[in-house]
């Protein structure tokens, strides 16, 4: 088993060699994949601080790969190489390579993002999960992050791989994202390992706010501190970086930051003040969070702020938190 797991590391090893020397010492790969990284402004040292990388295609992995005489078994299991009735084939196939750390810095599988703008053909694909790659376990970025997340006594939570790299680029080095799945559990609490608060910087756009709501209680569930950041429409953390630098940045999250109840209220009751229903439903929602804060005491606090907030009696608040928790433990001890 130990065993195993070493050699799916030779494995991804010789894979990010292989494509970061694609990247660099190929014609195609400095013609195709460096000179996208430079269009997006990724400067030199950071290229190299997190082993970007070129995917040729033309099999040109799996044939410098068997070459060398790297076992198929541990080729597949790792997603590097697929197989169909017509035989093996690359995983990755022109696409730019950003590799997955583990807290080490071992490369323990990839994200690949397509050079095209086609519809059609996903943005961006991921290595599948193995003996390795516990998709549960890993953030991207973690392993270039950790240092600042305890200094900063601070995480920032993004969605993407170019988020975390442009704010790195940008001295904004306490950054990660969940990248290829969606947040977890498993993935908080890697964080919580590094600091207790979490402040979530999520594109200004649906999906965004979306995902952000269930980060928020996945969040308080670890009973650590989550404050959230929306980002004007249109921006990511990778835009908003490059084009305003790290000061205007940090300005625009320390004076756009909210605690979660402020800001499930502004999404929820926007436009609809003075609908009751919707206002029920948006109380509802916000309860259910605080229901998540295992400390009593915080929950109390949250439920006065709420209160206040909202202008519902604390009563009604309290009422609803302890069915919700009631239902909660009931439904645990039924599993
Ligand atoms: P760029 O367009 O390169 O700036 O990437 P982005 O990170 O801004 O992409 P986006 O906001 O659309 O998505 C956020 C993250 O979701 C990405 O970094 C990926 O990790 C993931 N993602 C995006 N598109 C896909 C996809 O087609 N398939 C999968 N599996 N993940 C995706
Ligand atoms: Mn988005
Ligand atoms: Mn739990
Ligand atoms: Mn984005
Ligand atoms: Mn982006």
């Amino acid at each position: 088993e130990q065993n195993k797991r070493e050699s799916l590391y030779i494995v991804t090893n010789f894979a990010l060699d292989f494509f970061k020397d694609q990247l660099h010492e190929t014609e195609d790969g400095q013609a195709i994949g460096l000179s996208y990284f430079k269009e997006r402004q990724f400067e030199t040292d950071i290229i190299k601080k997190f082993d970007l990388g070129y995917a040729p295609g033309k099999n040109i992995f799996t044939k410098t790969a068997e070459e060398k005489g790297y076992k198929d078994e541990y080729l597949l299991e790792t997603g590097l190489i697929k197989q169909n009735d017509r035989g093996k084939y690359d995983g990755f196939r022109e696409r730019v390579i950003f590799p997955i750390h583990d807290l080490s810095g071992r490369p323990v599988g990839f994200g690949a993002r397509t050079l095209r703008s086609d519809p059609k053909v996903p943005k961006y694909i991921n290595s599948p999960e193995s003996d390795i790659y516990k998709k549960n376990r890993i953030l991207y970025g973690i392993f270039q992050a950790k240092h600042s997340i305890i200094k900063n006594d601070l995480c920032f939570l993004v969605e993407g791989y170019t988020d975390v790299i442009s704010l790195h680029q940008a001295g904004i080095e306490n950054a990660v994202a969940s990248s290829g799945t969606a947040l977890t559990e498993g993935q908080i609490k890697l964080i919580k390992r590094y600091t207790q608060n979490v402040t979530i910087l999520y594109d200004g756009d649906p999906a965004g706010i979306k995902a952000s709501f269930r980060g928020i209680d996945l969040i308080l569930q670890e009973g650590m501190n989550v404050k959230v950041v929306l980002l004007p429409e249109g921006d990511d953390p990778d835009s908003y970086a490059k084009n305003y630098g790290k000061e205007k940045t940090l300005d625009y999250v320390g004076q756009n930051q909210t605690d979660f109840i402020t800001f499930k209220t502004n999404v929820l009751l926007k436009d609809v003040e003075n609908d009751p229903l919707k206002k029920s439903q948006a109380i509802r929602d916000i309860v259910n969070s605080i229901a998540q804060v295992p400390d009593h005491i915080s929950r109390a606090v949250f439920i006065q702020e709420c209160s206040s907030k909202l202008d519902v009696p604390e009563k009604a608040i309290i009422a609803e938190t302890n069915k919700i928790r009631r239902n909660q433990f009931n439904q645990q001890r039924r599993e």
